[in-house]
């Protein structure tokens, strides 16, 4: 088994709405980003990489790369998974956790975990996404942007 830990912050700014888990959710400003700016699945991607002790996003796409100018970050996690099946493992859990003073990301959870348990190829019931504020406290509290911490288990696959 492996176990990898991910963080990431995006920024706002312009018009929205933001993507968060491949989910988009209205709101007064977008993220300024190259890709989508889907801090989760970035978050995400970074677990995964990190379980594989294969570095970051930014190594495997770089933002100096015009090829991911606003792309879905949902492209860049599948291409993850597919690091994570050649080297042999699938996905055991997967924990998420939003951090954003606004917008209220509660009704959006069972739509972001069935995106990710698509891409992830997984089962729902090994995917979670929480939200929590930061009580406006920061720069989340002060809605400058919003944060997410990730955890993933890989477990090494059977065949
Ligand atoms: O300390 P705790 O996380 O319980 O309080 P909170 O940060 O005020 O969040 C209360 C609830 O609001 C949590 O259950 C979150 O699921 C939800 N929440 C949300 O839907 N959207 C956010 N941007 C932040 C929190
Ligand atoms: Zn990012």
């Amino acid at each position: 088994m492996r176990i990898g830990h991910g963080f990431d912050v995006h920024k706002f700014g312009g018009n929205g709405p933001i993507v968060l888990a491949g989910e988009s959710i209205p709101y007064e400003q977008g993220f300024i980003a190259h890709s989508d700016g889907d801090v989760a699945i970035h978050a995400l991607c970074d677990a995964i990489l990190g379980a594989l002790a294969m570095g970051d996003i930014g190594n495997h796409f770089p933002d100096t790369d015009d090829s991911y100018k606003n792309i879905s970050s949902r492209i860049l996690l599948r291409h993850v998974v597919s690091l994570m099946q050649k080297q042999g493992y699938e996905l055991g859990n997967a924990d998420l956790t939003i951090v954003a003073q606004a917008p209220k990301i509660s009704p959006y959870l069972l739509a972001m975990r069935t995106h990710l348990s698509q891409d992830l190829a997984c089962d729902i019931s090994q995917v979670n996404v929480k939200a929590t504020t930061t009580e406006k406290l920061g720069y989340v509290g002060q809605k400058e942007g919003i944060a997410t911490h990730s955890v993933v288990l890989l477990v090494k696959s059977d065949s």
